[in-house]
């Protein structure tokens, strides 16, 4: 096995490796082969499948930090093997970032947007970047008549730049009002499907910008009093931005369109979501702090439009860091007449194309 660790323990000092190129053929190549494919098992000596830096599907959704740390520390650090050997004694983390440069060459379409953009996901603002997820999420009353509402939501990419989604809710409530007994009420919502596609794209200016359109199904037990009984349809336009220092900001602006005029209005809203994620240790779990505020208003004259405020903290909670937990308050600030309550929010995020929801966690 030529190229490991040990014969790299001079790297660092040498003249003749300051440049992508010979950082990477001098230390990487001898595994991950000149072409970014992986060299041949017979080769390698051993048979953990190697990554294929030239599939674009793969390669463009990971970030250069996360790299860096597979990189610096080796594969534990999020939980690949040990065959991929820690270079942070060898190699200066600079010459790592240039040794991710030549790796990006590999791809080589640049329509897929890069892993920098996967930006934590708020609460309720819908991320502009085209996601693999299954995100479960619970939604509390904090006050007020007893309430929760559950949603499971499937995520899927297709192509460079496109999303589908679909999302299902229950719920339960608690009865009130006269003659109510102590009872709960539990009933299907208004399941959702949902397209999302990637208009621009440009790292160096840190922009995402996405469309979304989705439609809402009037399958809720309206009877019940769960959801709605017109199919609405909801268009959005979706922003990321990412900022120095780990901070970085979501948009979102769209509108609820009933099919059923005749029984509820439009309704336009805006979302934008603020945070910053730290990492306490420098390569391992990513802490996101983020508050969202949240607006709403009907279309009709004379409406007053509603806000909510969401304070938020996201981690993540696998070594591999593609299952994160997200838990937050949902605090209207000015009700807009609506009369609602203070909400408990939570969700449970897998990133279903980076592992198995047990693979990755040591
Ligand atoms: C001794 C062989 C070897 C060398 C040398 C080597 N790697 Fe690796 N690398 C591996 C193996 C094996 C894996 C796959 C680990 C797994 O999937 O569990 C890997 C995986 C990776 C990954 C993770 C990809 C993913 O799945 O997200 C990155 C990034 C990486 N290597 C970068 C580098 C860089 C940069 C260098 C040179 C500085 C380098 N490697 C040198 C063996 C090596």
């Amino acid at each position: 096995m030529a190229g490991g660790p040990a014969s790299a323990a001079t790297l660092a000092d040498d003249p003749d490796l300051q440049s992508p190129r010979a950082v990477y053929d001098a230390a990487c190549a001898s595994c991950h082969g000149p072409d970014g494919r992986g060299a041949p098992p017979k080769q390698l000596g051993f048979d953990v499948p190697m990554p294929d830096f030239s599939d674009c599907n793969f390669a463009t959704r990971e970030p250069n930090p996360d790299w860096v740390a597979v990189a610096h520390e080796g594969g534990p650090v999020r939980a690949f093997s040990p065959l991929m050997p820690a270079f942070g004694d060898a190699l200066t983390t600079a010459q790592l970032r240039q040794a991710m440069t030549h790796i990006r060459t590999f791809c080589e379409v640049d329509d897929w947007p890069r892993g920098e953009f996967n930006l934590p996901r708020p609460l309720v603002t819908t991320k502009a970047y085209p996601e693999d997820e299954l995100v479960f999420e619970t939604t509390v009353a904090a006050e007020g008549p007893g309430r929760v509402e559950t949603a499971l939501i499937y995520e899927r990419r297709f192509g460079a730049r496109n999303q589908f989604e679909i999302s299902v809710p229950f719920a339960w409530r608690e009865q009130s009002g006269p003659g109510a007994d102590d009872d709960w009420q539990k009933g299907l919502g208004d399941i959702k499907l949902g397209l999302k596609r990637v208009l621009y794209h440009d790292l160096s200016q840190g922009t995402i910008l996405s469309v979304s359109g989705e439609i809402s199904l009037p399958s809720g037990d309206t009877e019940e009093g769960f959801g709605t009984d017109s199919a609405m349809i909801e268009p959005s336009l979706l922003y990321g931005q990412l900022l120095p220092h780990g901070f970085f900001l979501h948009g979102q602006f769209g509108l609820g369109i009933p099919t059923d005029g005749e029984r509820t209005n439009d309704e336009a809203f805006l979302r934008f979501a603020a945070g910053r994620s730290i990492v306490p240790g420098q390569w391992g779990r990513v802490w996101t702090p983020m508050v969202e505020l949240v607006g709403a208003r009907e279309m009709v004259s004379g409406a007053d439009a509603h806000w909510d405020l969401v304070p938020q903290f996201q981690v993540t909670l696998s070594r591999r860091q593609h299952v994160r937990l997200n838990t937050g308050l949902r605090v209207p600030v000015d009700d807009g007449g609506t009369d609602r309550d203070t909400e408990f929010m939570v969700y449970l995020l897998w990133d279903w194309f980076d592992g198995g929801l047990l693979e990755g966690w040591q």
